[in-house]
């Protein structure tokens, strides 16, 4: 918690210092810069030198939508909302789920996607809220899912992880009884891990949205209007639809 603190009155310090790109400087220079972690799969995820996942393809579709190239840049999650305050990038799109915190720091988007973090474990090992009780959990640090886990009654251990996937990987080797993560990855681990950890329960719901610096409304608003697009005219049921063979659009 005293982390989060500190993060956050840093951010907020930074935001009155520097001058973010309003739409129409980004529109003339023709290019966007967008950032994200590409450790969060199948939501964002660096394959090589290649950026791919749902949020990848969505935000390139956005972008075509406006007529701009893209420029990506990628950062540890816990520094992405920094480094936009910083000025390093335009929009950040990387899983956030919208929090009264964070909101504090930066301004969301309308919501690309609902979801919520739900825990995964091995058979036999916890699967509700209850079953946590003095058990050991491993989540990504900086993440909606430590803040909620840190709220579950009797929980026992939490380990963090600076990457979500290193957090998964504690739970696969054992050092943990449990992972809380995002519900669309708990159901890819399960698959890839064919039957070795369960999905259990919902601890959380969240709204996920993109974010830009605070104040930067001439962005935000044609980042919703190329997002309102996309949801009726069919690309992002079709971008959706490859990822997840359903569309995770907030209903
Ligand atoms: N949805 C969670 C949150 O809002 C996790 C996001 C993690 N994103 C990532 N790119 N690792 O904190």
């Amino acid at each position: 918690m005293k982390r989060a603190i500190l993060t956050l009155t840093a951010l907020a310090l930074l935001a009155t210092t520097a001058q973010a790109r309003s739409w129409d400087e980004i529109k003339q220079s023709g290019t966007i810069k967008i950032a994200t972690e590409g450790a969060f799969p199948p939501f964002n995820v660096l394959e090589g030198k290649k950026l791919t996942g749902f949020e990848v393809t969505l935000a390139e579709a956005l972008a075509k939508e406006l007529g701009l190239k893209v420029e990506w840049a990628t950062q540890p999650f816990d520094n992405l909302l920094i480094g936009l305050n910083q000025d390093r990038y335009d929009f950040v799109i990387a899983s956030h789920g919208i929090t009264p915190q964070r909101a504090k720091a930066v301004d969301f988007s309308n919501p690309h996607y609902c979801t919520g973090g739900a825990i995964v474990a091995k058979p036999g090992g916890p699967m509700t809220a209850a079953d946590l009780a003095g058990k050991s959990v491993a989540v990504q640090v900086g993440t909606t899912y430590l803040e909620n886990v840190r709220k579950v009654a009797g929980v026992g251990d939490i380990k963090t992880f600076p990457k979500d996937t290193d957090a998964q990987a504690a739970l696969m080797s054992g050092r943990v009884d449990a992972w809380v993560g995002d519900k669309f990855t708990g159901i890819d681990l399960v698959k890839a891990q064919k039957g070795k950890v369960k999905q259990g329960a919902l601890l959380f719901k969240e709204s996920i949205a993109m974010a830009v610096k605070k104040g930067n409304s001439s962005l935000l608003k044609e980042l919703n209007s190329a997002l309102d697009k996309s949801l009726n005219n069919g690309t992002y049921a079709k971008i959706s639809g490859q990822y997840f063979g359903q569309d995770i659009r907030c209903r």
